[in-house]
């Protein structure tokens, strides 16, 4: 199988791998055929009354196409806002990466589904922190 520089390159020297201490979202997926697993963690900070992701690290158990998807999703969503960062698509990513065999699609959308996620359980968090809306009071 035949791979671009690119998914060389990020296989070899990942970007942003790890994790985050006390993440502001997280979100694991897995593929069920290969085996591969990828968890992806977000901090989320509230600038000029958008919600950006700050930092973002990943951890992926899987092949090298995985990692060097996990590295350019990450890569991709570093400084943009929630939903910005929501719309990256498996495309995307393969397109960063200067293309991907089509037997290794699957390992980009694995990488923009764990980026989801950890967007959706923020916005969960986010969501329960936040007051209930103010009763309205009956008019006698
Ligand atoms: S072979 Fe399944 S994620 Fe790469």
């Amino acid at each position: 199988m035949q791979y671009s520089k690119s998914v060389m390159k990020h296989f070899m020297r990942p970007k942003n791998q790890g994790k985050i201490k006390n993440p502001d979202g997280i979100g694991t997926v897995g593929n069920p055929t290969c085996g591969d697993i990828m968890t992806v963690y977000i901090k989320v900070k509230n600038t000029k009354g958008q919600n950006i992701i700050s930092d973002v690290k990943f951890e992926t158990l899987g092949c090298a196409a995985a990692i060097a998807t996990s590295s350019m999703v990450t890569q991709m969503a570093k400084g943009k806002n929630l939903d910005e960062a929501a719309r990256i698509t498996r495309n995307d990513v393969a397109e960063g990466l200067e293309g991907l065999p089509p037997a290794k699609m699957h390992c980009s959308n694995l990488a923009t589904d764990a980026l989801g996620r950890a967007i959706e359980d923020y916005r969960s968090k986010a969501e329960k922190k936040s007051p209930e809306p103010a009763k309205r009071k009956k008019k006698k």
